[in-house]
């Protein structure tokens, strides 16, 4: 289908000038990988988002193996995460060998609550996976402590919330391990891949920083011949876990860079266009928008609506979306309903677990919105949602 307003997989078209810049530094650079810019791009992030131990690495999927990996899952070890998120917020727990507990959302602010995660909590919880679905914060910061108290890990899969805030702080700034992703339809692109991890301790960031590197360790036996073998010794790490290589390359990084003294001007934009929805459905008891929670703000990253009318007729409102040219997404399939996640089940659609989940599953839609999208559009794709539903009987 060929749509006059795609749901569009680029959030954030890059400048011209990015490619310039990028081939300006290719004259001098000594390495593709695993060098100068990444640091730079590194060490940029961690002042910007007050952030002391970050890594650069190729995803945001594979920040959250590596601190799967860092978590030394045992068998029984329960991890708490909603199941409202995207698949890679759990699975690499799943094989990590960890039982994953399902949590469900708040009807208004379609984020777990500190209730929600707290009801989960049992003597087996390793961790819980706190996401920032849509770019925006819950009010779950409030039991950091005491979790901590319960001995409980907490990660925030920051994937969608990259500048987002809560009481002024940014995310994973309360966090032990956060993970920021810079995927193509994100605020910010490191050229269509890319991630960052942030660790709270040095231990661990240590830790990680050898398993992002094929487990590179500094050779203790030869140092006065630093070049047997190969510059340095290979093991497994914490003497288990096999390495791998997850890192970003040179120029991702220069872009990351580039972006980040962007990414201010590139959320107010989004949040402009946002507010812009939020006023035009302002007191329709139909179509309703995330709240966002108290001490909370958003990356805006994605403009997800409810629509509150019987179920069986979402179905219709999508089909009308798409004869007037409006490409729209259902997001996220409660994540019980993958085989993945569920090995018995066969048919899985239908599996119903969670209340607030599936009846939010069922009434969600997604409009296009991304930074190119311009208002005038944007009015036109909320003035034809708004036709579409006082339509549907
Ligand atoms: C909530 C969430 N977590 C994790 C990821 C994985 O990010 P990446 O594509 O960088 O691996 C995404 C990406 O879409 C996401 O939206």
């Amino acid at each position: 289908m060929n749509f006059k307003y795609p749901f569009s997989a680029i959030g954030h078209h890059l400048e011209d000038e990015v490619f310039d810049i990028l081939k300006d530094a290719n004259k001098t650079m000594k390495t593709y990988t695993q060098g100068y810019y990444q640091e730079k791009f590194e060490k940029e992030f961690s002042e910007k988002f007050q952030l002391p131990f970050t890594l650069a690495i190729s995803n945001a999927a594979s920040g959250l193996d590596l601190i799967a990996n860092d978590l030394e899952i045992k068998s029984g070890d329960e991890i708490i995460c909603p199941a409202h998120t995207y698949c890679a917020s759990a699975y690499p727990f799943l094989k990590s060998g960890a039982s994953i507990v399902w949590c469900d959302i708040d009807p208004k602010t379609w984020l777990p609550s500190k209730d929600h995660y707290l009801s989960k909590v049992t003597k087996n919880t390793k961790a819980i996976i706190v996401v920032h679905l849509y770019g925006v914060p819950s009010d779950v910061y409030e039991i950091y402590s005491e979790l901590r108290s319960r001995n409980i890990k907490i990660i925030e899969d920051c994937a969608q919330a990259i500048g987002a805030k809560y009481d002024n702080k940014p995310v994973g700034f309360f966090s032990d391990y956060s993970v920021f992703s810079f995927q193509s339809h994100k605020n910010i692109s490191t050229l269509g891949e890319g991630g960052m991890i942030s660790v709270g301790n040095s231990e661990s960031y240590e830790k990680i920083k050898k398993q992002r590197h094929n487990g590179h360790t500094k050779y203790l036996i030869h140092e006065d011949k630093y070049w047997k073998p190969a510059m340095s010794d290979v093991r497994k790490i914490y003497n288990e876990i096999y390495p791998s290589n997850y890192c970003m390359n040179e120029f991702q990084s220069i872009v990351g860079s580039y972006l980040i003294n962007k990414v201010d001007k590139i959320i107010k934009n989004r949040e402009s266009k946002w507010k812009l929805a939020s006023d035009f459905f302002k007191n329709n008891e139909k179509i309703l928008m995330q709240d966002i929670p108290h001490k909370s703000s958003s990356s805006f990253h994605l403009l997800p609506l409810r629509i509150n009318v019987i179920n069986s007729n979402i179905d219709q409102i999508f089909k009308d979306m798409c004869t007037n040219g409006i490409q729209c997404a259902k997001q996220y399939q409660p994540l019980y309903r993958y085989h993945l996640f569920d090995n018995d089940s066969k048919d899985l659609e239908d599996k119903k677990l969670l209340p607030n989940t599936d009846l939010f599953y069922d009434q969600m839609i997604s409009l296009p919105f991304h930074e190119n999208l311009v208002k005038d559009d944007l009015k036109y794709i909320l003035q034809t949602l708004l036709n579409v539903v006082n339509n549907i009987k």
